[in-house]
């Protein structure tokens, strides 16, 4: 089996300069899909007048943002410039969405770091809008840590809403059947136990997800090159939850593309961007593949693959399995 990554590309910048010819878009443009479901900018986040040349008046009801961590992929900045960062692409999504609307962030807590910049995000978001909702946990299967402290393994989403959004619990059923017998209740003078009382003989996920592959090389969504992937069933779950077919969803950080494949697949349209040229390009192709042969990733080859057939000839180091699954370790 061929086995032909894409490095990472945020500590590559020879590669970088290689692949930027072949990205369709340039800093400040838009992609507008042939199909007129989605649209998927080089934008940044955080400039008012570029959100809104992105998503114009498309009302999206739902926000789905996964943000750089002020760890790595990221120019370290001081707490507090981070969070007057993320109060700008807040206020850009509050200025875009419609009245009724969802958002979620993921958002790490550095344990090492004064589990910064998780609290500090929360207290801001006390300012704006919204109505913090839950917070949710997400457990990975790989993590961080030493000898002498819990492994850190958890991953953190805040849900918010504005408005009155629409929740379909059907949503948050998991594939994991309930075991447990016996939480008795009387039901009309009649005692009922738990199973005949569910909606469903699987568990609700709740606020802690125990039940999401993380990504790594092996998994046929898998995009080498991105060292920050979200899993496709989160994502899914979350858009199942909180918006209906056809509303519009927003992502400001689109990386690997995981809320525009996700949109594509739960018929929702997706408006996406990325500060970088090539992320964004690496989604538009992403979604071009999945439309052509519906896959969701590049599990042995990568999204240039066909400019670029190896990235091993004009480099003496050979890409290795292992730095695939360190990549997508580094956020955690
Ligand atoms: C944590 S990753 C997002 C991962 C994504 N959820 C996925 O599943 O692939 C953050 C992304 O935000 C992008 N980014 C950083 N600053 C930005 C800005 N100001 N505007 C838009 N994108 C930005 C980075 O280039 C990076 O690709």
């Amino acid at each position: 089996m061929k086995n032909n990554p894409l490095p990472r590309l945020d500590d590559n910048p020879d590669l970088r300069e290689r692949l930027l010819p072949y990205c369709r878009l340039k800093p400040g443009e838009i992609w507008d899909d042939p199909k007129g479901r989605h649209r998927v900018g080089c934008i940044d986040a955080s400039d008012s007048q570029q959100v809104s040349d992105l998503v114009k008046d498309a009302q999206p009801t739902l926000a789905i943002h996964d943000p750089p961590y002020n760890l790595v992929a990221f120019d370290l900045r001081s707490i507090d410039e981070f969070i007057e960062w993320c109060q700008k692409w807040i206020r850009n999504t509050t200025m875009v969405t419609a009245s009724n609307a969802s958002l979620y962030v993921w958002l790490g807590a550095d344990q090492t770091d004064g589990f910064q910049p998780l609290p500090d995000f929360m207290i801001m978001m006390r300012a704006e809008p919204y109505k913090a909702r839950s917070f949710i946990t997400m457990r990975n299967q790989r993590g961080y840590g030493t000898q002498k402290n819990w492994m850190a393994v958890r991953q953190e989403l805040l849900y918010y809403t504005r408005g009155q959004p629409v929740f379909n619990v059907d949503a948050e059923y998991t594939d994991i059947p309930k075991i447990l017998r016996g939480y008795y209740k009387e039901v009309n003078g009649r005692k009922t136990e738990n199973f005949e009382r569910s909606r469903s003989d699987n568990i609700r996920a709740g606020n802690v997800w125990v039940d999401i592959q993380q990504v790594f090389y092996r998994m046929a969504e898998n995009v080498s090159g991105c060292y920050a992937q979200k899993p496709l069933k989160c994502i899914e779950r979350i858009i199942s939850a909180s918006s209906r077919p056809d509303d519009v969803v927003v992502d400001f950080f689109a990386h690997s593309g995981a809320t525009l494949i996700a949109s594509e697949k739960l018929g929702r349209r997706c408006i996406t961007t990325d500060i970088d040229p090539i992320y964004s390009e690496i989604c538009i192709r992403r979604l071009e593949q999945y439309r052509k042969c519906g896959r969701e990733g590049w599990q042995n080859g990568h999204p240039f693959e066909m400019e670029i057939p190896s990235f091993v000839d004009s480099k003496d180091e050979e890409p290795t399995d292992s730095a695939e699954v360190t990549s997508q370790n580094l956020l955690f």
